[in-house]
């Protein structure tokens, strides 16, 4: 049994900075000295969920070192550096087996807590529920040993926090859901942590036009930055019209707000032939799209998670981190100390930054 300090929601928004008991790894299980955290909507919207299992360790975008390993985990050893993956995943479905692990229905069946439905987080009361089988806005964590992905050692763990969920859905939505080419034109909504992946992956391929779409001019500017080669403000400038001014139609667009009406503007902006890919994986509302667009060949795709691979495409971009072609340092905008986390999410709320972490010590 380990104390370890967690942020601990005994009630939603209302967190409470404790120690608390972690057990130690079952045999699939693996103990990590958790450093970092990515601060990303989900955890949001559980943090402000009337509805959520309380108490609770939210958390899903870990980072940090491995510790200790249950008898039978093989892929990852003490002293590993690795990214907590957000989404656990069976190892054995079809989903799995097929390379879609990403579709796995465990996450679903086990709400949250580990595989086999249970939880190792406890406080004097009785059992903390466990978050994507994860909980790691904590100094320490156990979580299953596929959602440990061992990556180099010289990427610092605030960025490796960025590699667990967010970061990787706006780059793999451009990478592996949607396979954009060198040579396409793209078009951004929203310059979010997940819109502006979706440019770092457009930029990365060799996209022609990447046309980035917000409302804030501030985001817009530091889109520029990123590989925009152009940027609309929403805000005065219907984006449609604008976009087929400068491409012609696009042949892909990536909605990363998640709004009908953005959607609406993302299949608008298709070019024959044209796919709008749906990033977010929360409930976007019901949307109106004209059919007669059909016969031009566009289509509308979601993307889980970017379709991502772990141990396949998060030890790949990390790797690109270190070598200079990925800028994440870009995507962070600010640190907090764990006990800082609930301003973290007001920022979050009020949409300061792009990117914010919460580092353990
Ligand atoms: N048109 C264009 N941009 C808009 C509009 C609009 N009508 N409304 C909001 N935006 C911009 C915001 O200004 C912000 O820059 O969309 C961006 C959304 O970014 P974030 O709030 O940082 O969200 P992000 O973390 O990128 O996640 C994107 O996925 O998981 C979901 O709930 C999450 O809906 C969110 C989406
Ligand atoms: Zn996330
Ligand atoms: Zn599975």
């Amino acid at each position: 049994m380990h104390e370890i300090d967690a942020a601990v929601m005994r009630e939603p928004e209302r967190l409470s900075y404790e120690s608390v008991q972690l057990e130690e790894p079952k045999p699939e299980e693996v103990l990590v000295d958790v450093r970092a955290t990515g601060v990303c909507h989900t955890d949001y919207h559980a943090y402000t969920n009337q509805e959520i299992d309380c108490p609770v360790v939210l958390g899903h975008e870990g980072a940090g070192v491995v510790e200790a390993v249950g008898d039978r985990v093989t892929a990852v050893e003490p002293g590993d550096h690795v990214v907590l993956w957000v989404l656990p995943s069976c190892g054995h479905c079809e989903y799995c087996s097929s390379g879609q692990p990403y579709l796995c229905p465990k996450h679903t069946e086990t709400r949250g807590r580990m595989p086999d439905g249970t939880t190792r987080l406890r406080g004097d009361d009785g059992p903390i529920n466990q978050f994507f089988a994860q909980s790691s806005f904590a100094s320490k964590a156990v979580v299953p040993e596929r959602s440990a992905v061992p990556i180099r050692t010289d990427v610092p763990f605030e960025i490796a926090a960025l590699l667990g969920c967010g970061i990787p859905t706006g780059i793999g939505a451009v990478t592996n859901t949607a396979d954009v080419g060198p040579g396409d034109d793209v078009a951004v909504f929203g310059c979010g942590g997940v819109g502006a992946s979706a440019i770092l992956g457009a930029d990365l391929i060799g996209a022609r036009s990447i046309v980035a779409v917000d409302i804030e001019p501030e985001k817009l500017d530091a889109m520029r930055g990123l590989g925009a080669t152009d940027v609309i403000d929403a805000s005065s400038t219907d984006p449609v019209e604008e976009i087929h001014r400068l491409t012609g139609g696009v042949d892909y667009s990536f909605e990363c707000i998640g709004r009908p009406q953005t959607l609406e503007q993302a299949f608008e902006s298709l070019g024959r032939g044209g796919t709008a890919v749906v990033t977010t994986t929360k409930d976007t509302g019901t949307f109106e799209i004209d059919g007669g667009a059909f016969p031009r060949g566009v289509s509308i795709v979601g993307n889980m998670v970017g379709s991502i691979r772990p141990r396949v495409d998060v030890p790949k971009l990390a790797n690109l981190y270190a070598e200079g072609r990925l800028d994440l340092d870009a995507l962070l905008t600010d640190t907090y100390p764990l006990p800082e986390l609930d301003e973290a999410f007001d920022a979050l709320r009020d949409g300061d930054g792009i990117r914010n972490v919460v580092r353990m010590a």
